[in-house]
């Protein structure tokens, strides 16, 4: 099962893809994880990433592409994965696929978790991140048990640089334009799925297993 996420910034893409991924035994590929664990390393690929994801920005392809080539023809992701976070662009997507058809092998679901504009901002505000594992929460839509501690590690949460207010109109935007066109372009593979992300997360969540079990 090879599973892509699209859909805006906070749109519940990574709040989703941690479920399928536990309810399938595949792994979670995040990229907006990968970098901010280079980030936390201060490893060069981090130094450079932090740069665009600072602005809402992407980050170039050329530093992306080959990163999620090489995770995903891991022995752990041979019988699926769930990608979030990538592709993000036209040629992003496919590069991807000319990986995948090298091993004979295809993209089966591109999920899109659909989010109007307006409910994203009031979403970014309320995310905590753990400084530690990356968990993430909202307080008032996923709180933690103890506030501003992360029920998984015990790390300290807080607001993700990037989801400053006017961090997020940048990200909305670059979204529009450089993303959201993956959206016609799995369409037109016959593999788009579309579920209405601003249900609550468990409604959102059976609406995928639905998808992904019919
Ligand atoms: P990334 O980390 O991928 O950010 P994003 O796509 O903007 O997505 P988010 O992680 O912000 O949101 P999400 O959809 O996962 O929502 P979440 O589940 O957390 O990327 C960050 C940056 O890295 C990018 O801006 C870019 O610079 C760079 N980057 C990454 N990949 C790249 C690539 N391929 N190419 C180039 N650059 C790249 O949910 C959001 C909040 O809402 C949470 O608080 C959650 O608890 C809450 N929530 C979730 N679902 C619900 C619900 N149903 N109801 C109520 N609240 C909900």
């Amino acid at each position: 099962m090879k599973i892509i996420m699209l859909g805006a910034p906070g749109a519940g893409k990574g709040t989703q893809a941690k479920k399928i991924a536990e309810k399938y035994n595949i792994p979670h590929i995040s990229t907006g994880d990968i970098f901010r664990a280079n980030i936390k390393n201060g490893t060069e690929l981090g130094k450079k990433a932090k740069t665009y994801m600072d602005q809402g920005a992407l980050v170039p392809d050329e530093l992306v592409v080959d990163l999620v080539v090489d995770r995903v023809a891991q022995d752990d992701a041979k019988n699926g994965f769930v990608l979030d976070g990538f592709p993000r662009t036209i040629p992003q997507a496919e590069a991807l696929d000319a990986a995948l058809s090298k091993i004979n092998d295809k993209v089966d679901y591109a999920i899109d978790v659909d989010v109007p504009d307006e409910n994203i901002i009031n979403r970014m505000s309320g995310r905590r991140a753990c400084v530690a594992c990356g968990g993430t929460y909202h307080i008032v839509y996923n709180p933690t048990k103890t506030e501003g501690i992360c029920d998984a590690c015990g790390g300290k949460l807080i607001l993700r640089d990037d989801d400053q207010p006017e961090t997020v109109k940048n990200r909305l935007k670059v979204y529009h334009e450089q993303t959201q066109p993956l959206i016609e372009y799995y369409s037109k593979k016959g593999i788009l799925k579309s579920v209405d992300g601003t249900q609550d997360m468990a409604e959102v969540f059976q609406c995928i297993v639905d998808i992904l079990e019919v």
